[in-house]
């Protein structure tokens, strides 16, 4: 699939802070500042991060199930995240906020040291052609932003339906210090993405990865629990 154009991010207030807007889950960010979760949310629950979120068929279901927990749903662009809003909306599901920003920065420049319960991945642009691979997001570089952003204990979890892409996130994790694969549970493994569900009825299986920051005073169980 050939990626849409990158498109410019919506113009900035520095004075605004990051809060939801009164109308919307749509988050204004003062892309100069670390996020304020409670700020954001009105609770100090752990929080999930879904990257490159498309219309939210994922975060909505899986927020929807998770009411003791909080998702920010990133997406570059704008139209995909205004249905996530409508959606979250409509649902009534209050614990869902939407940011239009690119992925890499977010996690590099927004999102406060090791406080991420969990970060999911899920189908991310493959970029086939070769000289197009560093455009994929989850490369070596992605994994020290990861390491950084969650908590011990925290998840990565990643899916793919491209066997290259795959490849290359299983030796990116191999390589990275500080993670230990995991097993996903089947409930979560049971909320499909339009893009999954799209590939799995063309006979395109889901390829899932699971991957969680090794807890140094914890004891690893091979399953993906997520810590917070
Ligand atoms: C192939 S779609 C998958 C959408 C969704 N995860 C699903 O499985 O249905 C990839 C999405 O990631 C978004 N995206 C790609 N690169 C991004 C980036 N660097 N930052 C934010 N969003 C990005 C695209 O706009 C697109 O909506």
């Amino acid at each position: 699939m050939t990626p849409p154009a990158c498109s410019p991010l919506t113009p900035i207030s520095a004075a605004r802070p990051p809060a939801a807007d009164a109308r919307t889950w749509l988050v204004r960010p003062d892309i100069l500042s670390r996020l304020d979760y409670a700020a954001l949310f009105g609770n100090g629950h752990p929080v999930e991060l879904e990257l490159g979120a498309g219309d939210g068929s994922f975060l909505i279901r899986h927020a929807g199930a998770t009411p003791g927990r909080n998702f920010l749903g990133v997406e570059r662009l704008l139209g995909r995240l205004r249905k996530v809003d409508r959606k979250a909306r409509t649902a009534g599901i209050a614990n869902v906020r939407g940011i239009r920003i690119e992925a890499g920065y977010l996690l590099e420049w927004m999102i406060p040291p090791a406080s991420l319960a969990a970060i999911h991945v899920y189908f991310p642009d493959p970029w086939p052609k070769r000289r197009h691979w560093p455009n994929r997001l989850v490369n070596a570089a992605f994994t020290r932003l990861a390491h950084a952003a969650l908590m011990p204990g925290g998840i990565v979890h990643l899916r793919t339906d491209h066997p290259g892409y795959h490849e290359q996130m299983q030796k990116v994790f191999a390589a990275a210090a500080g993670f230990e694969t995991c097993a996903p549970p089947e409930d979560l493994l049971a909320v499909k993405t339009d893009f999954e569900r799209d590939f799995n009825a063309q006979g395109i299986s889901t390829r899932v990865l699971a991957y969680r920051k090794t807890d140094p005073t914890g004891t690893p169980t091979g399953a993906c629990v997520s810590g917070g």
